[in-house]
């Protein structure tokens, strides 16, 4: 069984991105900005943000973080939105996830400039990524396809079973399977809260990515020897033996899983670092478009 270290992976992607920042400000170029808006004061999110702008640092970007508060209208951050499509020393921007229930969220998503969604949220990205063509690639999904890039996880002809129909994760990732390429070429199920005999499902799959929300779901007896688990679970779990009070969980058993699995995820560790690294990717990717 081998782990698919998402920290040590990040590391050296901010490493790699790292040496091309100095190149750039060698040759007096400006570098890559990244904004990320946050409304409300939502702990976990308000804890992403904080790692984005963390990694902003480490590679050399330079970032903003705008806080917006919890009774902000729709109109009001449209307006934000509409000021970050237009400074021009802003490369790409975020709207962390999720919002207050006064904001509609397919709205604001529409409103950023394409060539500003580092996140690949808005529509026509989304439908570029759909129809293979470049574009920003949500960052968690990308994380994962990067992740089993560097370690050669072969994907084609496998069965991947793809667990949550999130727009952030689960769709994503279910198209980016099946897509001609590497990672991909897989034959892809896509299942959710509707599906019936999960574990019919599950135990067939070759490689089990788990996009859930509810910690430990997939046991061993759901688990077939040898596949691949990808864990995006991360959800707090209350524990009061914990320094924070809390434990991060993801969605697989990973004590019984791993003892099956041919390569694992660790929860923290495996998906969650990955997905900031590659956020500073198509950051820097922003930042060569808006060159040319
Ligand atoms: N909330 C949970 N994941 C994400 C993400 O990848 N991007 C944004 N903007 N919000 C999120």
């Amino acid at each position: 069984m081998t782990i698919l270290d998402g920290k040590k992976v990040s590391n050296d992607i901010k490493d790699e991105i790292t040496e091309q920042v100095k190149k750039m400000v060698a040759k007096g170029e400006k570098v890559p900005h990244l904004a990320a808006i946050i409304v409300g004061n939502d702990g976990a999110s308000l804890t992403y943000v904080a790692s984005k702008v963390r990694a902003c640092e480490r590679v050399g970007f330079e970032s903003t973080m705008v806080r917006m508060s919890n009774t902000t209208s729709e109109v009001e951050l449209l307006d934000k939105i509409e000021e970050l499509n237009t400074d021009n020393d802003i490369d790409g921007f975020i709207i962390q996830l999720p919002l207050p229930p006064q904001i509609n969220t397919q709205k604001v998503l529409m409103a950023v400039n394409p060539d500003k969604d580092v996140d690949g949220f808005h529509p026509m990205n989304f439908g570029k990524m759909a129809l293979d063509m470049s574009t920003f690639i949500p960052a968690t999904p990308f994380g994962i396809l990067e992740l089993m890039d560097r370690y050669g996880v072969e994907t084609k002809g496998k069965h991947t079973v793809v667990i949550g129909r999130s727009h952030i994760v689960g769709r994503p990732m279910s198209i980016l399977m099946g897509r001609k390429g590497f990672p991909g070429n897989s034959t892809v199920t896509l299942t959710h809260s509707h599906t019936k005999n999960i574990t019919q499902i599950t135990s067939q799959a070759d490689i089990i990515i788990s996009a859930l929300g509810v910690p430990n779901f997939l046991k061993a007896e759901m688990v077939k020897d040898d596949a691949v688990i990808i864990d995006v679970g991360i959800t707090r779990v209350a524990d009061d033996t914990a320094a924070k009070g809390y434990v991060i969980t993801g969605d697989v058993d990973f004590e019984n899983v791993s003892k099956k699995a041919s390569y694992i995820t660790p929860v923290p560790g495996g998906v969650g670092p990955m997905t900031i690294a590659m956020l500073l990717k198509n950051t820097l990717l922003a930042r060569e478009r808006h060159m040319q």
